[in-house]
């Protein structure tokens, strides 16, 4: 029995069409209010946490391994095992500022909004740029509307929410997707049954 940590929100039922596809579960796991869902039948339990709390329980071993976007994963201080690249949920880390504002205009120590302080450092770090970096932890869009932020530095997927709050992408800094992230005592302990987890993964992965 493993116990797998899974990311509510945009990624949840991306993963959960994987795991069907690969034949670990028999049908998709849906996000309703209940928080622990117990699949005997396919030998997993399943967690569903807040994505930034996924690196959390797997560190702490209350779920053996978990699926996590890469971006999180990055930003997290919890030491883990990445075990694979799931190739689902794809999206980029950006550069993003307003709509024919501030494309060409670099002042001197902008503000940048983020909810990825780490990632955001050290990019402007190497490129050797000064700024001022502001934590959010949500609607990062709206720091340049206000006012708070010359610049933010965000996901981007679709690019729907830039579109539809004026704003463009600058700069791309990272291609991001999902991970198989493990407990790294557990990958010992339950080695066996966690690398035939990732063959059938492996086996429906393009
Ligand atoms: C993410 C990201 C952007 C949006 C991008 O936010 O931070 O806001 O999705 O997606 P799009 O390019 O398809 O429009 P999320 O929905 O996770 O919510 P949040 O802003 O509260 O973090």
């Amino acid at each position: 029995m493993l116990t797998i940590a899974l990311p509510k929100g945009r990624i949840m039922e991306e993963a959960g069409e994987l795991l069907v596809k690969a034949g670990l579960i028999s049908e998709g796991v849906k996000e309703g209010r209940k928080l622990i869902i117990e699949r005997p039948e396919d030998n997993l339990n399943f967690i569903l946490a807040k994505p930034t709390d996924v690196p959390v329980y797997v560190h702490y071993g209350v779920a053996d391994i978990g699926i996590v976007g890469k971006d999180v994963l990055l930003e997290s201080e919890e030491n883990l095992y990445e075990l694979m690249d799931l190739k689902i949920a794809l999206c980029r880390l950006s550069l993003c500022g307003q709509e024919g504002k501030n494309g060409g205009i670099w002042r001197q120590m902008p503000k940048v909004a983020t909810k990825y302080p780490k990632m955001a450092s050290s990019y402007f770090q190497e490129k050797g740029r000064q700024v001022e970096i502001i934590k959010l932890n949500g609607s990062v869009e709206l720091a340049p509307i206000l006012g708070l932020s010359d610049f933010i530095v965000d996901i981007v997927s679709t690019g729907q929410t830039l579109k539809e709050n004026g704003l463009c992408e600058l700069e791309k800094i990272a291609d991001i997707s999902s991970r198989l992230i493990a407990n790294q005592a557990t990958y010992h302990l339950k080695n066996g049954e966690i690398e035939e987890f990732i063959a059938k993964l492996e086996a429906v992965l393009p």
